[in-house]
């Protein structure tokens, strides 16, 4: 493949992903999340932007320490201490860049920045050329760049790269920009900017008029041959555009676009389970790409036409992102050979003493549902063995709830080999048991958000909890599964619980 044709996949779900209003990940999460990526084959992953706290900069030197394949970015404005603090994060990175951004439009450098264009212009040619003392692989930002005026972007472009930027960002800050326009812009760069051919032009929109994904590739269709984005498109506001629907549109769209990308896309699946699984943000069943109905066929027609000839309904293949077949897999009667087989297909390596705790909360599951699915499966290892730090556990949990009945749970945990008990009525039952375990902890709660979705379909489905809430002002997200969906919900709240002391051992260390 000329390199002409290729378009740099630049991932930002640990950076603007993260921006998402509840999105925080912990170091651990992002670092899992990094080496999603990396498998992905993403080429640039930005992992942060270190000057904004001490969380962000050890995440980027976490990540920057660890990934060995894909570029690894840190954030800075136009300001010298970030400069530094992205150089000091990205210090271990075999392969680093720095990003540097600062708006160009009028609304933004009279409001927010108070500055003059010849202010602004001074300003991003000293920083490019400060960061470029440490990193050579330096990117460029004009934030609002849709809003901007053009001749003072070109103007802009063409004094950075001078000074050494070698990727320049056409941000669509607030998602204002339509396909034929922010391609237009793209082409106008091209086509104007003398130096234009010592950088890569890449492309960074947002969502908030759903024209994100669309936008992006009328970029590269103009010439940005670097795509900005996040798994699942989360982001900032309504999110970031989407790397699974950009990828596979350009990888079906060959014919079109003429283009390729370095992305395993097999892999496409996975990212997003972990990163909604640590986000907490659910992926809609009808989501492009990932969405569990992405590749369901309900009208009797379309079923008839897919059973002739895949292609009259379908124009990717499922497997091509991941899918490795829903249907029924494993019963009560499946070994733990069959088990480990399975778990291999679905991606999934286990150390042999997590593979016995699995299989044993698999036969229990198998006994409780007939039919045990590959989500399922994904469902138990998460539970069971992905769990951190299980320093409290549910030993036992009963409950007495219905209609004209005020609920009244019981719960047992059990911590350092000790069992503890109280129960406790509330508002439901689910109430009742977050009472109970406060009562037990001596650590109070606020839950701030909780979701419950069935893995499989089926009266006797796995349920699976997610919960978001407040201990001691640090918000946790975990989830907890169980077909009994009051367990479901007390594990999730247990595994947040778990998290917050892990986080708090991991400060104290640090
Ligand atoms: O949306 C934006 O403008 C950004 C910049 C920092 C690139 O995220
Ligand atoms: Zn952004």
């Amino acid at each position: 493949m000329a390199d002409k044709d290729k378009v740099f996949i630049f991932d930002t779900t640990l950076r603007d992903g993260e921006q998402a209003p509840g999105a925080s990940m912990n170091a651990q999460e992002k670092l899992d999340i990094a080496y999603a990526l990396e498998r992905l084959g993403v080429d640039i992953i930005e992992a942060g932007f270190p000057v904004i706290s001490k969380g962000d900069f050890d995440s980027v030197k976490m990540v920057s320490e660890h990934i060995k394949e894909s570029t690894v970015c840190g954030l800075a404005r136009c300001m010298k201490k970030d400069i530094d603090a992205a150089k000091d994060a990205l210090a271990d990175a075999k392969r680093k860049r720095i990003h540097v951004f600062l708006a160009t439009s009028k609304i933004h450098m009279e409001h927010k920045l108070k500055k003059s264009q010849e202010e602004i212009l001074q300003m991003a040619v000293d920083s490019v050329k400060y960061a470029k003392q440490f990193v050579e692989d330096i990117e460029f930002s004009p934030e609002d760049a849709s809003r901007s005026d053009r001749d003072f972007i070109f103007r802009v472009l063409e004094e950075v790269i001078k000074v050494g930027a070698t990727t320049v960002n056409i941000p669509d800050t607030v998602g204002y920009g339509v396909p034929d326009e922010y391609g237009d812009l793209i082409s106008a760069i091209k086509n104007t900017v003398p130096n234009i051919d010592k950088a890569i032009i890449s492309t960074h929109c947002h969502d908030d008029l759903g024209l994100a994904v669309a936008n992006s590739l009328d970029a590269v269709h103009k010439g940005a041959r670097q795509v900005e984005c996040t798994i699942n498109g989360i982001g900032e506001r309504a999110g970031n555009a989407s790397m699974e629907e950009i990828v596979m549109a350009l990888r079906t769209r060959k014919d079109f676009y003429g283009l390729s990308t370095d992305i395993r896309t097999q892999e496409f699946l996975r990212a997003s389970h972990l990163v909604s699984k640590y986000t907490g943000f659910a992926v809609a069943p009808n989501k492009a790409i990932v969405g569990s109905n992405a590749f369901r066929h309900e009208s009797g027609i379309h079923q008839d036409g897919i059973l002739k000839e895949r292609s009259t309904y379908e124009i990717m293949k499922p497997e091509d992102v991941g899918y490795v077949g829903t249907g029924l897999v494993m019963g009560k009667h499946s070994g733990r050979h069959a088990f480990k087989d399975r778990l291999t297909v679905l991606g999934v390596t286990l150390r042999d003493e997590d593979l016995d705790k699995a299989f044993e909360r698999f036969k229990a599951v198998a006994d409780k549902k007939k039919e045990v699915f590959d989500e399922d499966l994904i469902a138990i290892v998460d539970d069971e063995v992905r769990a951190v730090n299980v320093v409290w556990r549910i030993d036992r949990l009963a409950s007495q709830s219905g209609t004209n009945i005020k609920p009244m749970v019981t719960v047992a945990l059990v911590k350092d080999g000790e069992a503890r008990e109280r129960s406790s009525s509330g508002d439901g039952p689910i109430d009742a048991c977050y009472k109970a375990i406060d009562a037990i902890t001596g650590i109070k709660g606020e839950l701030l958000d909780y979701s419950i979705h069935s893995v499989t379909h089926g009266k006797d489905a796995l349920g699976e909890v997610t919960v978001k809430v407040k201990f001691k002002g640090n918000t946790i997200i975990a989830k907890g599964a169980s077909t009994d969906i009051l367990e479901a919900s007390g594990k999730a709240y247990i595994n947040a619980l778990n998290k917050l002391i892990a986080q708090e051992s991991a400060k104290k260390k640090a």
